[in-house]
């Protein structure tokens, strides 16, 4: 006998981000509107949801603020039961649209030296979390479920009309994931301070009646303080500059793609190229054979040097400020560059090499 988990009741808790990762994952069961989410009618019934267990799991594995919620018993089966249960939700079909070869975009002219360094970076460069929530949201599975492939294997938008997250600037869109993360933590933060003041009243109150007169005001005065929630700051460390003028021109250094970045080698510089696409905001793959990044959401194109060049995107990547300190190569966040604005000949958005 084999044993699997069977879904009883979905839900979902308020937090919905409409970033279409749960319809992706059971289209029969999650239906994103405008505003939110919701279970479909069908789905409220158990015996619809029992064969779409595993799509389930997996929405709830996939939602990028951990808003889905269920309830499941695990049931023995026969072997053959077991197996007819599909193992895992089908990969995306989402594959990138064949490429569409248009005139390249002239690089820019790249001018004089960087400015010497004024401020000192402060951290090693954690993982961003709204780059993890996008990279999680947008990548898992290609990408949204408004995305539709057309007839002729092209990637084409729904034509949904939702005035939802999706329709926001890279950098709108980017803040409300990060809002999002942020209000579930501090959520999460709120239930085990309230869990933990409630045992320390019960402590003090045990004390103060036996006349002990411990000491528990810094104790209780530490669980009733609220935990602040720091930025993550802007500007990481990554690495000596050798390690970047060493690589061939043309090459595009991933190691710090968590924290939102890439690293490219041009022919007589380095620059930092911000991974978010500038159509709607999610995260293209740099793939190497094809010496271009490919968007999984709508199929937008850019080259090596961040030049879009095909699909729905307006513009190119963006570069951020990038300078040396203490021999160290940090990346500024905060201070981004446009092409389209000719920012990337400003001496701070590139080091020479
Ligand atoms: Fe639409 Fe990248 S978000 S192509």
């Amino acid at each position: 006998m084999a044993s699997k988990e069977i879904i009883s009741k979905v839900w979902i808790e308020d937090g919905c981000i409409v970033c279409d990762a749960c319809e992706t994952a059971a289209p029969d069961v999650f239906e994103v509107l405008e505003e939110t989410c919701i279970i479909r009618p069908a789905a409220l019934d158990v015996e619809f949801c029992k064969p779409r267990s595993t799509e389930i799991v997996d929405a709830a594995e996939e939602c990028p603020v951990d808003v889905i919620k269920f309830e499941s018993t695990t049931v023995e089966v026969s072997d053959a039961e077991a197996a007819a249960v599909p193992a895992d939700a089908p990969a995306s079909d989402a594959a990138p649209a064949a490429p569409v070869v248009a005139p390249a975009k002239a690089a820019p002219a790249e001018a004089a030296p960087p400015a010497a360094a004024s401020v000192h970076a402060s951290t090693a460069g954690a993982p961003d979390p709204a780059i993890a929530a996008l990279l999680k949201a947008a990548t898992t599975r290609g990408g949204h479920a408004g995305m539709l492939k057309n007839a002729d294997g092209g990637m084409a938008s729904s034509g949904s009309t939702r005035g939802d997250a999706r329709n926001l600037p890279p950098e709108a869109r980017q803040a409300k994931v990060q809002a999002a993360a942020k209000k579930a933590s501090a959520d999460a933060d709120a239930g085990r301070r309230a869990f933990a003041s409630s045992g320390a009243l019960m402590v003090g109150w045990g004390a103060f009646s036996a006349g002990a007169g411990l000491a528990v005001g810094p104790a209780f005065t530490r669980f009733m303080m609220p935990n602040v929630m720091e930025e993550p700051d802007p500007r990481i460390r990554i690495g000596k500059l050798q390690k970047y003028s060493e690589m061939e021109p043309g090459g595009v250094n991933e190691d710090y793609k968590p924290q939102g970045i890439w690293m490219i080698r041009l022919e007589d510089r380095i620059a930092a190229l911000n991974i978010i696409c500038t159509h709607l905001g999610c995260i293209p793959n740099w793939l190497v054979n094809e010496r271009k990044y490919k968007c999984p959401c709508h199929g937008s194109g850019y080259y090596q040097n961040g030049v879009n060049f095909e699909g729905p995107t307006p513009r190119p990547l963006e570069r951020f400020k990038i300078y040396v300190e203490d021999g160290i190569v940090v990346v500024d966040k905060s201070k981004k560059y446009n092409y389209e604005l000719g920012q990337w000949d400003q001496p701070s958005s590139f080091l020479l090499v």
